[in-house]
C-alpha cells in the first residue's frame, strides 16, 4: 500500500497526460503559454498505463486523468480501455476544459471512463473572453451536455472565482448548475500559477463565498462523516436535492485526510500538489527498473510526503512547476 508516516494512504492516482492547453485561464498560465515539455519526456501510452498498473498493484483504486487538458492526449480514449481492463479495475474520471468534450464523450463512456470534471468559471461569453482568453464558452457548455447526454454523470463543474472579474457569479452559477442536473464546486485559487500572481489578500475565500450564496439559498451542511477524502465540504441546497461543495484548499485545508498521489505527463511521482521533490519514474523505468522496483520508488515517494501544503508558513515556496504541468 502506498502509506505515509502520518497514516494516510494514497488511493487517488492524479494522472497528467500533457500539459498542453487550448485555454489560458489567467490563473493557470501566461497569455502566450509556456514552455511545454519536450515529446520524448512524455511517458508513452504504454509505459503510462505500465505506471497505472503498478500503482493499481499498490491499492490505487481511483484514477483521475489530467493536464494540463486531458482531452488534447490522442490516445486518451485508449488509455482509458486499458486502464479500464486492470485488474481490480479502477474509478476513472477525466478533468476536462470541456472543449471537444461533446464529441469525444461517448466514446469515453464506451472504454469505461465513470465521470467527467469540467472546469467552468463563468456564463458570461466576454468573461469567459477574458478569464480564458479564448473565445470558446459555446463549446464548454455543448460538452457539459454532451457528457451528460454519454452517461457520464454525475457532471461535476469546478468554478474558480477571481476577485473584480466574476466574484459576482457564485449564485448564478449555482442557479445554473441546479437547472442543468450539475453538480458544481467552487476551488480556492491556489498559488498554482506560472506567472506567480497569486495574492493571499485578495483571494475569493470560501467564506465569501458561501455568503454570496446564503443571500440566496438555503444551505444545509452534509455531515463531515460523509465527507472521507473528499476535498469538497458539501451543502444541501434548498432542502435538496440539488448540492453544492466548497474546496477550501488555502483558508480550510483538508492535507490531514489526503488520499492523492500524482504522476505528471512527464513521468515523475509527486506525493503532493505542493510538493518540492519529484520521484523519476520514467528515468528508472527506461533503465530497466521491474514492476516491483518502480513499485518500491512510489512507496519511498509516498514515505517522503509531508503533513501538509504550508500555505500560510511564512517559508512557503511555490512549487517550481505550474498546475498545469502537475496535473490538478
Ligand atoms: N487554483 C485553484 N484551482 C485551479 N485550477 C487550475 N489552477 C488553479 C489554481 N491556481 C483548477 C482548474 C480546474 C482544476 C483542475 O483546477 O480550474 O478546475
Ligand atoms: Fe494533499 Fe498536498 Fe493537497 Fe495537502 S496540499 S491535500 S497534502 S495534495
Amino acid at each position: 500500500m502506498l502509506v505515509d508516516t502520518y497514516g494516510r494512504v494514497a488511493t487517488d492516482l492524479r494522472v497528467s497526460l500533457t500539459d498542453k492547453c487550448n485555454l489560458r485561464c489567467s490563473y493557470c498560465m501566461p497569455p502566450e503559454g509556456l514552455e511545454w515539455l519536450p515529446g520524448p519526456d512524455l511517458l508513452t501510452d504504454d509505459e503510462l498505463v505500465r505506471l497505472v498498473s503498478v500503482a493499481v498493484g499498490l491499492g490505487v483504486t481511483e484514477v483521475r486523468f489530467t493536464g494540463g487538458e486531458p482531452l488534447l492526449r490522442r490516445g486518451l480514449v485508449s488509455i482509458v480501455e486499458r486502464v479500464g481492463a486492470l485488474s481490480p479495475r479502477p474509478r476513472m474520471q477525466v478533468t476536462t476544459n470541456g472543449i471537444g468534450l461533446a464529441k469525444v464523450a461517448p466514446a469515453l463512456a464506451a472504454a469505461g471512463l465513470d465521470r467527467v470534471n469540467v472546469s467552468l468559471d463563468t456564463l458570461d461569453r466576454e468573461r469567459f473572453v477574458t478569464l480564458a482568453r479564448r473565445d470558446r464558452l459555446v463549446d464548454v457548455l455543448a460538452g457539459l451536455a454532451g457528457a451528460a447526454d454519454a452517461g457520464l454523470t454525475p457532471v461535476k463543474v469546478n468554478a474558480v472565482l477571481m476577485r473584480g472579474v466574476n466574484d459576482d457569479e457564485a449564485a448564478p452559477l449555482l442557479r445554473w448548475a441546479l437547472g442543468e442536473g450539475y453538480h458544481l464546486r467552487f476551488i480556492e485559487q491556489m498559488p498554482l500559477d506560472a506567472q506567480h500572481g497569486w495574492d493571499r489578500a485578495t483571494m475569493v475565500t470560501a467564506e465569501e463565498i458561501l455568503a454570496s450564496l446564503q443571500a440566496e439559498f438555503d444551505l444545509t451542511p452534509v455531515g463531515e462523516q460523509e465527507r472521507g477524502s473528499d476535498p469538497a465540504e458539501e451543502w444541501v441546497v434548498d432542502g435538496g436535492p440539488g448540492k453544492v461543495g466548497v474546496i477550501a484548499s488555502v483558508t480550510r485545508p483538508f492535507c490531514g485526510s489526503c488520499d492523492r498521489v500524482r504522476l505528471t505527463a512527464d513521468g515523475q511521482l509527486r506525493n503532493c500538489l505542493f510538493a518540492r521533490e519529484e520521484s523519476d519514474l520514467r528515468g528508472a523505468m527506461r533503465a530497466g527498473a521491474s514492476d516491483e522496483e518502480l513499485g518500491a520508488r512510489m512507496r519511498a515517494s509516498l514515505l517522503a510526503k509531508l503533513p501538509g501544503h504550508g500555505i500560510d508558513d511564512p517559508g512557503f515556496l511555490q512549487p517550481t512547476r505550474p498546475m498545469s504541468a502537475i496535473g490538478g
